[in-house]
């Protein structure tokens, strides 16, 4: 039986710690990630339709050239059943940012269509059918703190970090083509051996609420510095004006700041006055979707 219209939330990510070991034969890399989400979501919402249609809030993002547009497709040939669905999602997480948002609208809509087609599909063969439309799409699907290796899709679920707060830094714009870009800018003096992601995964760092973005690398914090026009300026203040240093998510241009409060935001917003750059106080948060 078919459902009426479900509304989502698809949940931003951060990269508590990312580390490049090196080149795959497939174009891709190998790569040793803490993936961790956060309460900043887009709405993406499912409803019955003739044919689909992908309506979102930033017009640039309806139609065809949305992830979700294919997430649709790639789930209903999956499932053998007519891509039929009105979906319209409401940005906003930063596009292209290092914080996952194409991927957890993808995510959310697998979820509203598994529910709306009445597919009843197990999150284990969502996550299957997720790995064609991006190295983030399985994770998102579940959330969460998650160790993930190979090209970023094999996943160990952790224990839940607990709630913490964190200031999260989106310098506006990004650049074309980002994510293959910064990969490929990465050098072998940026590869390492993915202990150190392994370690922390280990430590009680993620167990305890000691968790600080001191204790957070990322491989891409050289090469984004150099290549995000202006990052570099938005992240000197930002350093000078917080307890714990700047940690870059993802390839970026997005970094966090953990932990923080209120207080440290009102500086941040004051040192980023004339920039384009928006802080957000933020918290982890471990979804549990209904599946
Ligand atoms: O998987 P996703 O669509 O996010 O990847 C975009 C591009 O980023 C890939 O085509 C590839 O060039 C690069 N990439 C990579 N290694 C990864 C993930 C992404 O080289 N582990």
């Amino acid at each position: 039986m078919e459902a009426d219209s479900l509304s989502i939330p698809a949940y931003a990510k951060i990269n508590l710690s990312l580390e490049v070991i090196g080149r795959r034969d497939d174009g891709y890399h190998e790569v040793a990630t803490i993936l961790q989400t956060v309460d900043l979501a887009d709405t993406v919402t499912v409803a019955p339709g003739q044919g689909l249609t992908v309506e979102c809030d930033d017009t640039d993002l309806s139609g065809e050239r949305n992830i979700v547009w294919d997430a649709a497709l790639t789930l209903a040939k999956y499932a053998g059943v007519s891509p039929n669905a009105h979906i319209t999602i409401e940005k906003r997480i930063p596009v292209a940012a290092g914080l996952g948002g194409g991927s957890a609208d993808a995510a959310a809509a697998l979820h509203g269509l598994n529910a709306l087609w009445g597919l009843n599909l197990p999150v284990t063969e969502l996550v299957s059918v997720a790995g064609s439309l991006g190295s983030d799409v399985p994770f998102l699907l579940t959330g969460g703190t998650v160790l993930g290796a190979g090209r970023g899709d094999q996943l160990e679920q952790l224990p839940a970090v607990e709630t913490t707060r964190l200031l999260l830094v989106a310098p506006c714009g990004t650049i074309t083509r980002k994510t293959p870009t910064l990969y490929g800018a990465l050098t072998p003096d940026d590869y390492s051996d993915g202990e150190q992601t392994r370690r922390l995964a280990d430590s009680a760092a993620l167990t305890a609420a000691t968790l600080t973005s001191d204790s957070c690398r990322n491989v891409f914090t050289r090469a984004a510095l150099e290549i995000f026009p202006g990052l570099n300026d938005v992240w000197e203040r930002v350093a000078a004006a917080t307890e714990f240093p700047p940690c870059l998510s993802g390839a970026g241009p997005a970094f966090f700041c953990m932990p923080s409060d209120e207080t440290e935001q009102t500086k941040v917003a004051a040192a980023l006055q004339n920039t384009e750059a928006t802080a957000y106080l933020i918290r982890t948060i471990n979804p549990a979707h209904a599946v």
